[in-house]
């Protein structure tokens, strides 16, 4: 069951997208040549719980971190780690979730480091812009599905992949529930969308084909042929108009 959230709960969520956004903002800035992801790794946890959240991924299923992290072939889900620098020409992403007061708000940017290849500028630009098309979707009425067919065929008129291994999923009271998101399928399929619902959308999209592993650590998931990744989530509440972006 996809659960209908009151103004009240919405209003935590949106708290919690506050902070989240605060964050991601701040790790773009500071995503310089020579950082490393476990200094990104600590800035944001200072940050969140100066602001009175709780890092929403540490700790979930043994996540050792406060956000994730994923540099050029990496997908999604790299543990920041003291050896890992970021050299001028690197992409990353950083997924951050944050509970505040119970509630759950989750997202992710891709940024460039310095100057940066022309295929990594448009990879990061489709996808970012593919989360919007999908998120232009997430209106009541509609159904999952037409967000899943937004976001594939945006990328894929790109000649980009997305991936089908992970998937966006609704959020609120916890950082994953129902439904769950796919990134690829056929419109006018799933449950109807409703005032009142949470989604967190998330493409991950591959410069080449769509194929991932996962690394022996069990998190970092990698693409399979060695090409750029990026990805973008947002937090969403749907209405009977627009989408509300709380992230
Ligand atoms: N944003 C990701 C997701 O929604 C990150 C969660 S993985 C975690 O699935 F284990 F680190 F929490
Ligand atoms: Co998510």
């Amino acid at each position: 069951m996809i659960e209908v959230r009151s103004p009240e709960e919405i209003e935590e969520i949106r708290q919690a997208g506050r902070i989240t956004h605060d964050v991601l903002i701040a790790l773009s800035k500071k995503a310089t040549p020579g950082t490393t992801t476990l200094a990104l790794d600590a800035m944001a946890e200072g940050m969140i719980r100066k602001c009175k959240g709780r890092p929403a991924f540490k700790g979930y299923r043994g996540y050792p971190r406060t956000i994730c992290t994923a540099v050029n072939d990496s997908v999604v889900h790299e543990i920041p780690v003291k050896s890992r620098v970021l050299r001028e020409g690197d992409i990353v992403s950083f997924d951050v979730g944050v509970e505040y007061n119970g509630y759950y708000a989750d997202a992710a940017v891709t940024v460039g480091i310095g100057a940066i290849s022309a295929l990594a500028a448009k990879l990061i630009d489709v996808t970012r812009d593919s989360l919007m098309a999908g998120i232009a979707q997430a209106c009541a009425g509609n159904r999952v599905f037409d967000i899943s067919h937004a976001v594939q065929s945006y990328v894929e008129s790109y000649g980009f992949s997305v991936v089908r291994y992970f998937v966006g999923h609704g959020i609120g009271r916890a950082l994953h529930e129902e439904p769950e998101i796919p990134n690829y399928g056929k419109p006018h399929q799933g449950a109807r969308l409703q005032r009142g619902m949470i989604l967190a959308i998330e493409p991950m999209v591959n410069a080449g084909s769509a194929g991932i592993k996962i690394m022996s650590d069990g998190w970092r998931a990698v693409t399979e042929d060695g090409s750029l990744s990026a990805h973008y989530e947002h937090t969403v509440v749907v209405t009977d108009k627009e989408p509300e972006i709380v992230t």
